[in-house]
């Protein structure tokens, strides 16, 4: 089967997905999107409210700064892939639980699988959880190690774990936009 058909596959088992409850309140659940040879995999948290209505990542104002930021080091949102933990919106943009993380990763993983990114960059503070967890790294603050490269040795070869701050910081922290901007360009040499 091709990545394409791969990932068609495991969208459509996204739409059909009740492994948590988040489908009952969910208006349209959001798989991710972007190239599928994309070097480059960004992970998000979770569906906003605007990412809900449409069905796609990062619509609303962090996607916006996310865009920009892309833009700040030459990358266009179809050159890269974008993801989230939860692929449904936890209702009023509540943290995601440790349940629904755990029943909804096996997505996020199949991703990883399918596109095979060197480079994953990840949006959060769960993201990074979920991500250093799963790489077997150990998890810091993310004000001591963002913008940072961390090495991971797998059977797919050497990945980098590129840990930034959530996009949407910069919505109510206008001076941490360059803080994103000065990690993404540590980001962009990775690839
Ligand atoms: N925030 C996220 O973490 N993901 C989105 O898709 C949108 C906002």
């Amino acid at each position: 089967m091709s990545a394409e058909e791969e990932l068609g596959r495991l969208e459509e088992e996204i739409k059909e997905c009740q492994r948590c409850e988040l489908w009952k309140t969910r208006t349209n659940p959001v798989a991710g999107e972007g190239s599928l040879t994309a070097k480059v995999l960004f992970v998000g948290e979770a569906p906003g409210y605007y990412e809900d209505l449409k069905g796609r990542p990062f619509v609303g104002k962090a996607g916006k700064i996310l865009d920009e930021l892309l833009g700040s080091v030459g990358l266009e949102r179809s050159e890269v892939y974008i993801a989230n933990v939860l692929k449904c919106r936890p209702p009023g943009n509540r943290n995601p639980t440790t349940g629904e993380i755990r029943a909804c990763t096996p997505y996020l993983d199949a991703q990883m699988e399918i596109i095979k990114p060197t480079v994953i960059a990840t949006l959060g503070n769960f993201s990074l959880g979920y991500i250093f967890d799963k790489f077997c790294l150990k998890r810091d603050k993310i004000s001591k190690i963002h913008g940072k490269v961390f090495n991971v040795s797998t059977i797919a070869g050497i990945k980098k774990i590129v840990p930034l701050y959530h996009p949407a910081i910069a919505t109510y922290n206008p001076g941490m936009k360059e803080v994103l901007v000065d990690d993404f360009k540590e980001l962009a040499n990775c690839f």
